[in-house]
């Protein structure tokens, strides 16, 4: 199963603390010589150095100062190195050398996140599968899963780690229990939280609050209607122009049913009376998205009266109508409701004998703004 921890999809790397200086001039050597075979030789007590934890050769372990220290992954350097070891040309091996030392001394990141696109192979802890198989969510720290009906902490942390910078600004129009602004706090992001039940709202409040702010980020929960919620307001009163994230997680329809007020999208008396509620959410919204920017729909599909209502795909309809591109759907297998759990059999035995499959899956829908 992936992510035993929250930001973990494979085992950790450890990582290796290098003198830039001294690794930048022991490549700019590698790169001079002109024989290959002497090259890569060259490459190989480098390799074998790393590998060992020692290079007498040139100390490249000695960092002179903190400015000059540069942090690593070992296990990613072994394979650039082998790269290099395994060309057939020296202008190929020249070409990784190059490379190798353009990831060392560079950074370039797009205008959506802050991946260093120079040292992709590091970021192993980012997802860019469209199934996710997780085995528990995160509970740690502010984190209580107190909610029925909240979703797994790792959905808004990846998400943030793929559309958003540091300092950026989300917006969760159906907060909850307040997951997402924990996940704010975390990765020094910003978040506008919006909930309609003020109790909720208010517990909200104090578990974000429980959750360190190391980069002092602002995390607001306003109770209130994201339907007609006045946005332009709220952006003022923080002093900026719009949202660079928008996660939306709203009731999967009557599933669970948050509460008894009309304004409450779990409230609704038919799929057509929620997919207009829905509809009026992205209208009020989806103008203080930035262009070119991600809105991101959680939601699941339901089963009524012996028919699979594709609540998803008729929600991703609504999105996309309002002049979003579909950019992907994520599949993530469902962590059964308390209810269910408790059912278990009783839901084979229903789903054998109606003829349907027991719902496994949510999805996690990623569109564009153009
Ligand atoms: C599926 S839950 C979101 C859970 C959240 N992601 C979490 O991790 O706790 C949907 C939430 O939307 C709220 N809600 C329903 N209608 C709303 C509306 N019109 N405006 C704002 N919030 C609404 C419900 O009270 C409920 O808390």
């Amino acid at each position: 199963m992936l992510w035993p921890k929250q930001t973990q999809l494979f085992p950790p790397k450890s990582p290796l603390v290098l003198s830039k200086e001294k690794f930048i001039q022991t490549l700019e050597e590698i790169n001079n010589i002109n024989d290959l075979l002497l090259l890569k030789n060259r490459v190989g007590t480098l390799k074998a150095g790393i590998e060992n934890h020692k290079n007498t050769e040139s100390s490249i372990f000695a960092a002179k100062s903190s400015q000059d220290q540069i942090s690593l992954y070992k296990d990613v350097l072994i394979v650039e190195l082998d790269q290099i070891l395994n060309s057939q040309t020296i202008e190929r091996a020249r070409y990784y050398i190059k490379r190798l030392k353009n990831s060392i001394q560079k950074v370039k990141t797009s205008k959506i996140n802050d991946i260093n696109i120079l040292r992709w192979k590091e970021y192993n802890d980012i997802t860019t599968d469209s199934l996710w198989i997780l085995d528990k969510r995160d509970t740690s720290g502010a984190h209580l899963g107190w909610y029925w009906g909240n979703f797994v902490p790792q959905i808004p942390h990846q998400m943030m780690l793929r559309y958003t910078k540091q300092n950026d600004w989300v917006l969760d129009p159906f907060l909850g229990s307040g997951t997402t602004l924990i996940e704010c706090r975390r990765l020094g992001r910003n978040g506008i939280g919006i909930e309609l039940n003020s109790n909720v709202a208010q517990k909200a409040k104090e578990a974000i609050e429980k959750e360190s702010n190391k980069d002092s980020v602002i995390t607001d929960v306003i109770t209130g209607d994201s339907k007609t919620i006045n946005l332009e307001k709220i952006l003022k009163q923080n002093n900026i122009n719009k949202f660079q994230l928008i996660i939306m997680h709203p009731p999967y329809s009557d599933i669970i049913k948050f509460s008894n007020d009309a304004n409450d999208l779990s409230n609704t008396n038919s799929t057509e009376h929620f997919l207009e509620m829905f509809g009026q959410v992205v209208d009020n919204i989806s103008p203080y998205l930035e262009k070119d920017r991600y809105l991101v729909l959680v939601i699941g599909d339901k089963y009524s009266k012996g028919e699979w209502i594709p609540l998803g795909f008729y929600s991703m309809q609504e999105v996309i109508k309002r002049n979003f591109l579909l950019k992907s759907i994520v599949v993530k297998n469902f962590e059964e409701t308390r209810g269910k759990r408790n059912q278990k059999s009783l839901w084979r035995y229903r789903a054998l004998v109606g003829g349907f499959y027991v719902f496994k899956h949510e999805y996690i829908m990623i569109f564009k703004k153009e």
